[in-house]
């Protein structure tokens, strides 16, 4: 069980993708929790004024430091891990994710306009985290990102037959081909071992096309897997032919 306290200027945002298939079934079920919390209704003032300009100067508005310090202070438990979305944050990923699907209890802190008073951070801010190297115009969808990522990792949300366990990136290597009927599609056929019934030739197909498709696309990826001496082997081989073409296609360019 994990619960998610989302504190934001914005909660109707998070009706649709947080409301829907296996997160709304990992509610029903009691797996996960959400809450939502408007950050305005922390502001104290007349208005519930939650912005203001900066002091020095400089363009744009930032989010002021007393609702955001008093929403914290009214959803967190002695032992919450308090996270605020941000571009400057630690860059999320599936190891990120893991770790926090093992805590009970994530207080999730929507940034917007062009920041938030830095004292939020000196204050109540346990970890910071960026879902990529862009800015959004919040952390509104980046808490969405983080809550799905993390929910599927808790045990049960996914269901038995199942996990998570082969996941791209669980494993540290990309995810092998999948298919499924028909068995060949406009030309295209499901590669026949697929269909051998041999299960053992099958899991190596399988773990063959998922070194193959992380040494094409995500190559430093294969600095932190640990391979059998069959499988380094293999990657020894996609690397000769990786050289082979490269080297055709440079003798090509120079005698064109
Ligand atoms: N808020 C704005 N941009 C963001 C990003 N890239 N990650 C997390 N929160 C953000």
């Amino acid at each position: 069980m994990i619960r998610f306290d989302i504190l934001t200027l914005f909660p109707s945002m998070f009706s649709g993708p947080l409301t829907e298939s296996i997160l709304k079934r990992a509610q029903d079920a009691g797996l996960i929790e959400l809450g939502l919390h408007n950050i305005r209704d922390y502001a104290t003032d007349r208005h519930h004024i939650t912005d203001d300009t900066p002091y020095g100067g400089g363009g744009g508005m930032l989010m002021k430091v007393e609702p955001i310090v008093a929403a914290v202070e009214a959803v967190r438990r002695p032992k919450s891990h308090v996270i605020l979305l941000s571009p400057q944050g630690r860059l999320f990923n599936q190891s990120i994710a893991q770790e926090l699907s093992t805590r009970g209890h994530l207080v999730l802190v929507c940034g917007r306009y062009e920041g938030v008073d830095e004292r939020v951070r000196e204050t109540v801010v346990d970890d910071e985290i960026s879902i990529g190297d862009y800015v959004l115009t919040g952390g509104e969808l980046a808490a969405m990102i983080v809550v799905d990522a993390v929910s599927r990792l808790v045990p049960g949300v996914l269901g038995a037959r199942w996990g998570a366990e082969e996941d791209s990136h669980a494993t540290g290597l990309l995810e092998h081909p999948h298919y499924t009927r028909p068995a060949t599609f406009r030309g295209l056929p499901v590669p026949d071992i697929l269909a051998s019934g041999d299960h053992g030739a099958i899991a190596t197909w399988r773990r063959h096309e998922s070194i193959r498709r992380t040494w094409h696309r995500r190559p430093e990826m294969l600095l932190n897997v640990t391979l059998s001496q069959d499988e380094q082997w293999y990657l020894a081989d996609l690397a000769r032919e990786t050289a082979s073409t490269l080297r055709t296609h440079l003798n090509r360019s120079s005698s064109s």
